[in-house]
């Protein structure tokens, strides 16, 4: 009977997924289907004329009646659906975005290198009044890598509220906006926030909490300056205030403590400024005294919007994580990562995966990086043991950044090794196949999208990160992942 199957699938060949299957001593959880067609057609609809026309659904907003805390949500677009590049076809498109990531990657490392070093804070150096721009070539010290952000949301500044995109940005936390007068702006979408246009724009004093927690702060006339530089050469200086920020047309956060920015260079791609999700005190979520946020990260070739939210409960379906800190910066978020398996075998992993008492070492979780960094020891075996899973498929030469690549133009749907993440407190997260093998032409090449990193961190990107909820949880220190919670 069974060589009667086995005659028959000869015939028909999509039979031969199942019958390998039979014989392959695991079980489905270890492998994960991709659907090539779809993802190719994605990367074909972001260049045709239909994009930017489906709908953004209704801007939602919660007011829970049984706490004091109000939950917020925002809506939430991927940086295709605010400007759809210069690129001439997907594969610039994707060579640009892994360019940026390098950057923020890089960025992200010298930031956590000071702080491991020992150095915090540091004074702006002397400015004039036209806040020159050669007085700002700054340490490289915060933050994100500027054009790096992939992700916006749309907020009200001041009152009455300007409406901005903002970039969101976990791996950051001052808040700030590009200000008239501008010295320097970069172009963005909107129109420049006027501060004289806002009754509820203040001036923050030198004296006050919020000024001495900046990184880099000067203090001129009893005004607070601010500076956040980045490893990029990108920039943006000028007061430090507070504004009211409106979410929907109702919720509003007042006394914000909110970058005022004249002189500002970068690759922002048309928003207006940033608002910073780290876990340091100027933090939105940190200002605001929230609770948890969470946000779903749709297709980032996607047109569609999802939502940024603040004190909603973490969905009962999510796989929950461990959240630590590093007591040296206070603004990652490191996940209790303990194991890394592919295709349900374990993958070696060294010691240094965990956060050391020196601050080294880690995985932290980032809105604003990509592709998911791993130190290279972990890196190669997992890329080994997802070679060994995948003689299947034809390989192709890699690209950019990734060194593992196929050649799927022939082929419909493929299978291939599931790759997990295992937690401290016993959970599994286990990526769907269009999380890490991903398109980086419309041609049909596809990539296993993870880097090496030589350096001791490791960063979860947003990549593995599609189409799955995140909340952090910042009451109970957990960190949730929940599919298709968009
Ligand atoms: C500082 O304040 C003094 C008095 O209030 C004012 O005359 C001066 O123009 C201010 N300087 C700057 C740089 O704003
Ligand atoms: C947040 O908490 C701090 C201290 O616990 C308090 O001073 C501040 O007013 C609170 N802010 C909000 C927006 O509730
Ligand atoms: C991919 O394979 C197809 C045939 O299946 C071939 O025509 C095409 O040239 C290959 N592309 C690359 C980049 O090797």
């Amino acid at each position: 009977m069974a060589d009667r199957v086995l005659l028959f699938c000869i015939f028909f060949s999509f039979c031969f997924a199942s019958v390998l299957s039979r014989t392959l001593p695991v079980g489905s959880e270890n492998t994960a289907f991709l659907d090539v067609s779809a993802s190719v057609q994605k990367t074909l609809f972001l260049f045709s004329s239909d994009f930017g026309s489906t709908k953004m659904p209704n801007q939602r907003e919660e007011t829970s009646s049984s706490s004091s805390v109000s939950s917020l949500s925002f809506e939430l677009h991927s940086r295709s659906a605010l400007h759809r590049a210069q690129h001439k076809d997907y594969k610039s498109l994707t060579l640009a975005r892994l360019d940026r990531d390098s950057a923020r990657v890089k960025s992200l490392q010298a930031r956590l290198d000071l702080a491991i070093r020992g150095v915090t804070k540091l004074d702006l150096k002397p400015v004039d009044t036209e806040f020159e721009t050669e007085n700002f070539e700054g340490p490289v010290i915060s933050g994100t890598s500027q054009g790096s952000g992939e992700y916006f949301s749309r907020v009200g500044i001041g009152h009455p509220p300007t409406e901005a995109y903002m970039v969101l940005d976990t791996g950051s936390d001052v808040n700030w906006v590009q200000c008239a007068p501008c010295a320097d702006c970069y172009q963005q979408t909107d129109p420049i926030f006027e501060p004289a246009a806002s009754s509820s724009y203040a001036q923050l004093t030198c004296d006050t909490r919020q000024c001495k927690s900046l990184d880099v702060s000067e203090c001129r006339n009893d005004t607070c300056l601010y500076q956040v530089s980045y490893g990029d050469g990108s920039y943006t200086v000028g007061d430090f205030v507070t504004e009211t920020i409106t979410f929907g047309n109702s919720n509003s956060a007042n006394k914000i403590a909110i970058g005022c920015g004249h002189n500002n260079e970068g690759l922002f791609v048309g928003a207006a400024g940033l608002l910073g999700l780290g876990g340091g005190m100027l933090s939105f979520p940190s200002q605001i005294n929230a609770s948890s946020f969470s946000y779903c990260l749709v297709d980032r070739d996607s047109d569609s919007a999802s939502t940024l939210e603040f004190n909603s409960a973490t969905p009962p379906n999510a796989v929950t994580a461990p959240l630590v800190r590093n007591h040296k910066v206070d603004t990652f978020y490191y996940l209790q990562l303990t194991g890394i398996s592919v295709g349900g075998q374990p993958l070696s992993i060294p010691p240094t995966f965990q956060l050391d008492d020196n601050g080294e070492g880690g995985v932290i979780i980032d809105s604003g990086t990509a592709v998911t960094r791993l130190q290279t020891e972990t890196y190669n075996s997992l890329r080994d043991a997802f070679v060994r899973g995948t003689k299947h498929l034809p390989s192709t030469s890699g690209a950019a950044l990734f060194d593992t690549c196929y050649n799927l133009s022939s082929m419909k749907k493929v299978e291939v090794p599931t790759v997990s993440f295992h937690f401290s407190n016993g959970k599994t997260w286990s990526l769907p196949a269009k999380n890490y093998l991903i398109p980086v032409d419309s041609a049909g090449t596809f990539c296993l999208a993870f880097a090496p990193s030589s350096s001791s961190l490791s960063i979860i990107g947003n990549v593995q990160q599609q189409g799955t909820r995140v909340s952090y949880d910042l009451a109970d220190s957990l960190v949730g992942f929940s599919p298709n919670e968009c």
